[in-house]
C-alpha cells in the first residue's frame, strides 16, 4: 500500500467540504446566526471540531438515527460520544422521565429512586457504597478528592494520553521521559507535574518506580484505554496494578465511563477487577445527565473517620443538583429496562460484525491500519500495530485524515465519534446500519486508493 497522497487527500477533502456546504443550506444559515451569539457558533467548544465547515444542526433524534435540519438521516455510531449509548431518547427512560418531570426535578432531598439505584449498582459491580454526581468530571474529581484524604497523599497517578474529562491533574504528557502539560490545557492553576505523575499504560516497571517513594494518593485508570483508540491491557496487567498500588498504599481509581461497553458490569466485571472506587458516567441515566462514583467498606469508613457533620457540605465534593430526582430517575428506568444483559448480547455481535467489515475492508484495500474492539465498541487506527500504550497510539493518529474519513462518512449519512475513529452499538442499532458503514468505509478507502 503507497503511503496516503496527501495533495490527493486534500483534493478528496475539498470536494467533500463542498458537497457537505452545498447539501445544508438550513444549517448553514443556523450556523451563521450563532456565531453572533455563541462563541465560535456552538455551544460548547468542542462542537467546532467535527469535520464539516459546521456541525450538522439536528432537527430530531431517535434509537440509533437522527435527522439534520435539512432533512438528512444519518445513522448514529457516535451516540453522543457514549452519553447516548443506550440509543436516543430510550422508551423506557423517556417515560420515567415524563413522569419524574411532573413530580418535582430537583429538591437536595433524597427519592427512592437513589436506594434501588444503589442497590443494582452494588449488584453489578459488587461495591458496597455509591454517591452521585452531574458528570463522570465530578465523579472523578470528588474520588481523587477522597483520595488525597484517606491517604494524606498529594499526587496522583495517571497514563499518558489518558482522557477522564476536565479534571486538571489529568491534563499531563510524557514527551521523552519528561512530564510536561498537555497542548490545548486552558489556563491550568498549577503545572500539572505538581499534582501528577504520569506513565505508559502497560509499563510495570515505569508504574513501579512512580509508587514507590509513597506520595502518590490514587491511580486513575481506565481498565482498557479508550480515548486515543483502544488499547488493551497486557494479560496480567491489572493484576499487577492491583498489587502495586496495595503494596504502596495508593488507592486505584477504575474509571469505567467508556468501558462500560463491556457489559452491564463493565470491564471490572468482565475481568474481575477489584479497584477502590469506580466510576461510572455518561450513558446511565439514557442521556440525562448524571454520573455515578462507588467505593469499598474500606473506603467508606476511612471517609466516615475523617468527615463531620458540620462541615459535609464545604470539602470541594457534591454539587447542588447532583443526586437530583430527575437524574435518579431517568438511571433507575435506565439501568432497570435498558443497559441490560439482553442488550450487551446484541450490541456486542453488532461491533463484532463492525470489525469484521472493516477488517475485510483492510485486507481488500490492503491498507497498513487495524480495527480494536471492546464489548459494544470498536475503532480503527492509522497503524498495522496495535499500540501497547498512549504514544504509540496517539503517534498513530492522523488529522488530517481522520477528518476525510470522518467528513466522507458524514455525506453519507454516517456519524463516528469524533476525534478518533470509534464506533459505538446501541441496542437498537441494526446490523444493516452496520452493513451500511462497511460499504461506506470501502468507498473511502477506494477514493484514498484510487
Ligand atoms: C473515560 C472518561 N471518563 C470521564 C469522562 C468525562 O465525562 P463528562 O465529559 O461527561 O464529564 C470522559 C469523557 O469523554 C471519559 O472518556
Amino acid at each position: 500500500m503507497p503511503a496516503i497522497n496527501r495533495d490527493r487527500l486534500q483534493s478528496l477533502m475539498q470536494s467533500e467540504q463542498k458537497k457537505f456546504i452545498d447539501e445544508r443550506p438550513k444549517s448553514k444559515a443556523l450556523f451563521e446566526r450563532a456565531r453572533k451569539s455563541l462563541l465560535g457558533g456552538v455551544p460548547m467548544n468542542w462542537m467546532a471540531k467535527w469535520a464539516g465547515a459546521f456541525p450538522p444542526f439536528v432537527r430530531n433524534a431517535n434509537g440509533a438515527e437522527f435527522f439534520d435540519v435539512d432533512g438528512h438521516r444519518y445513522i448514529d455510531f457516535c451516540l453522543g460520544d457514549t452519553g447516548a449509548m443506550t440509543g436516543h431518547s430510550p422508551p423506557a427512560t423517556v417515560s420515567a422521565v415524563r413522569e419524574q418531570v411532573a413530580r418535582g426535578i430537583t429538591l437536595m432531598l433524597p427519592t427512592e429512586d437513589a436506594v434501588w439505584v444503589g442497590e443494582e449498582l452494588q449488584k453489578r459491580f459488587r461495591l458496597p457504597y455509591w454517591q452521585f454526581a452531574l458528570s463522570a468530571t465530578d465523579a472523578n474529581r470528588f474520588s481523587i478528592r477522597l483520595a488525597r484524604q484517606i491517604t494524606g497523599r498529594g499526587k496522583i497517578l495517571v497514563f499518558n494520553w489518558c482522557y477522564h474529562g476536565s479534571v486538571d491533574e489529568t491534563f499531563i504528557t510524557l514527551e521523552d521521559g519528561v512530564s510536561k502539560p498537555r497542548r490545548g490545557n486552558v489556563g491550568p492553576p498549577v503545572d500539572p507535574s505538581v499534582t501528577t505523575k504520569v506513565v505508559e499504560f502497560n509499563d510495570v516497571d515505569a508504574l513501579e518506580k512512580a509508587l514507590q517513594p509513597g506520595d502518590v494518593a490514587c491511580v486513575l485508570a481506565e481498565p482498557a484505554m479508550t480515548n486515543v483508540g483502544i488499547v488493551h491491557p497486557d494479560p496480567g496487567y491489572h493484576r499487577q496494578l492491583r498489587e502495586l498500588t496495595r503494596k504502596h498504599g495508593t488507592l486505584l481509581i477504575i474509571d469505567e465511563t467508556h468501558t462500560i461497553c463491556a457489559g452491564p458490569g463493565g470491564y471490572t466485571r468482565v475481568e474481575n477487577l477489584d479497584p477502590d472506587f469506580l466510576i461510572f458516567g455518561k450513558p446511565i441515566g439514557g442521556g440525562v445527565p448524571g454520573a455515578t462514583y462507588g467505593f469499598t467498606q474500606d473506603v467508606a469508613d476511612a471517609i466516615a473517620a475523617r468527615q463531620n457533620l458540620e462541615d459535609c457540605d464545604v470539602g470541594g465534593i457534591g454539587g447542588t443538583l447532583a443526586g437530583n430526582a430527575l437524574s435518579l430517575a431517568a438511571m433507575r428506568a435506565t439501568l432497570e429496562k435498558v443497559l441490560t444483559q439482553q442488550a450487551f448480547d446484541r450490541m456486542i455481535p453488532l461491533a463484532e460484525r463492525w470489525t469484521e467489515g472493516v477488517e475485510q475492508a483492510l485486507r481488500e484495500f490492503d491498507m497498513p491500519w487495524h480495527v480494536s474492539r471492546l464489548g459494544c465498541r470498536a475503532e480503527y487506527l492509522f497503524s498495522r500495530t496495535r499500540p501497547r500504550n498512549g504514544s504509540e497510539a496517539h503517534d498513530a493518529m492522523d488529522f488530517e485524515l481522520e477528518r476525510f474519513m470522518h467528513l466522507h462518512a458524514m455525506n453519507r449519512g454516517i456519524l463516528l465519534t469524533p476525534f478518533h475513529n470509534m464506533a459505538l452499538m446501541s441496542p437498537v442499532t441494526k446490523q444493516e446500519d452496520v452493513d451500511q458503514h462497511t460499504r461506506v468505509f470501502c468507498e473511502a478507502l477506494r477514493a484514498l486508493t484510487a
